[in-house]
């Protein structure tokens, strides 16, 4: 049976990072490096002693993961590429839906999440070798950069170093959450986070005006320009309705919403989730479990003005949210928008604006990838950002399968789990 215990920091965090010997797992030489580009230096070619590793496959469909010893480390491709030898592989709960759906081929390595320490980089690298960083693995195409393995490919505009005072597990499970929530906010609805005083951050829609347009995937350029409009913008004091709120995303979400000066209403489970939430900055709190009620306690508490909602749990609650906004087209042309991180409503409002977070732009913009884990460096080290609650096993990658149980189960509810796979 796996070992599962709710995490606590029994020791200091710095000790905990001590315990990481960056000399016990630095790479030795590897006798038939392959490398994707026959161009990359040899300064960054990875020295490994062996050539394969092992990892967690997805052989079909609907199965469970199978762990496999001999899958070949992943090699970098360019400059910008770092390798990552992974301590940490987060789990969370659209890992274990993806055992059936979103896979680009198979067999697969899947995780979107992990912490480990740089083993190799180029001099040019923001981070270098022997940094502890995390690594938000939105480039869900690339199997290379997938959690589930030993070994990671990233690049280096996309890991964060975790500072000494931060615990590398919870800090593993900020990842996808602090760039889904970051972009939602900062892009698509254009919040401007130098405002946030406790720990300034970058104004995103500039960095996105000043790219290249044929550097923006075509398929989320419209959504990239969507908060460049200086009438639709969110800005401090405005009112947003975030559903789903006790998600991690969610948690993220209130957290640099609040950090920017807006006026954050919670839906969520009030007894289970609501103290953690008021603790985090909330506004105002709404119980999910009456949903008419939830959408007129919203639509009470901003006199029906309200203009922005995000929702981070699906089609049904992006809907309930539809109804609460304010979606007369006002005098100077703004309208109200609302965001589906995992869904939209099928029966839209003519004069809503409707957003999906654009995610693959923090893999594909290295000025917005760089912008953005700058500013997460800056929020762990200030201690600006609360860290998700986590569970916590040992067993490596062979105790994933009951792990991802536990997730279907709704055991870890709204917590993600950290395995750890140094040692
Ligand atoms: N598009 C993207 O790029 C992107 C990126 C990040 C996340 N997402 C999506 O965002 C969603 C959240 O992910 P996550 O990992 O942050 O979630 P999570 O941490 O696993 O949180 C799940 C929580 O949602 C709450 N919940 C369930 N039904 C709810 C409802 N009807 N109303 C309000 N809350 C409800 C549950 O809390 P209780 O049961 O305790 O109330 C549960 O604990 C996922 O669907 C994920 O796919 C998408």
């Amino acid at each position: 049976m796996t070992a599962v215990s709710t995490y606590a920091p029994l020791v200091t965090l710095s000790e905990k990072q001590q315990t990481i010997s960056y000399q016990e797992i630095y790479p030795e030489q590897r006798s038939e490096p392959t490398f994707a580009n026959p161009n990359v230096q040899e300064e960054i070619r990875p020295q490994l002693g062996r050539a394969t590793q092992r990892a967690l496959l997805l052989k079909a469909a609907r199965e469970q993961y199978t762990l496999v010893t001999d899958h070949a480390i992943p090699s970098i491709s360019n400059k910008d590429e770092i390798l990552v030898k992974v301590l940490q592989s987060v789990f969370q709960g659209w890992t274990c839906r993806a055992f059936n759906f979103g896979i680009p081929s198979l067999p697969w390595v899947n995780g979107r999440d992990l912490a480990g320490v740089v083993v190799k980089a180029d001099r040019s690298s923001r981070v270098q070798e022997g940094d502890i960083v995390l690594v938000p693995s939105t480039d869900y195409r690339d199997i290379r950069k997938a959690a589930f393995q030993e070994y990671a490919i990233a690049t280096h505009f996309n890991a964060a170093r975790i500072p000494p005072t931060q615990s590398i597990h919870a800090s593993a499970s900020l990842g996808v959450a602090y760039v889904a929530s970051a972009l939602a906010l900062g892009v698509s609805l254009g919040l401007d986070f130098s405002h946030a005083s406790a720990c300034p951050g970058p104004d995103l829609t500039e960095v996105v005006r000043q790219l290249d347009t044929d550097t923006i995937p075509a398929d989320i350029r419209d959504e990239c320009y969507s908060g460049l409009s200086k009438i639709e913008k969110v800005k401090p004091g405005d009112w947003i309705a975030i559903w789903g709120a006790s998600t991690t995303t969610g948690y993220i979400t209130l957290q640099l919403a609040k950090l920017a000066g807006l006026k954050v209403i919670c839906v969520a489970d009030i007894a289970r989730h609501g103290a953690r939430l008021v603790d985090l900055g909330a506004d105002a709190l709404v119980d999910r479990h009456d949903t008419q009620r939830a959408v007129d306690i919203i639509k009470g508490l901003t006199k029906g003005k309200l203009r922005y909602a995000i929702d981070i749990v699906g089609k049904d609650t992006a809907t309930l949210l539809q109804q609460t906004l304010d979606d007369a087209v006002r005098e100077d042309g703004s309208h109200a928008h609302l965001l589906g991180l995992t869904g939209l409503p099928k029966d839209r409002g003519s004069n809503v604006i409707y957003h999906t977070v654009p995610i693959k732009l923090f893999h594909t913009s290295p000025q917005v990838g760089e912008r953005m884990v700058s500013w997460l460096e800056d929020l762990l080290h200030s201690g600006a950002l609360q860290l998700p609650e986590i569970i916590r096993t040992d067993g490596g990658l062979g105790n994933v399968n009951a792990s991802l149980e536990l997730l279907r189960q709704g055991t870890a509810s709204g917590k993600r789990i950290v395995v750890d796979l140094a040692g």
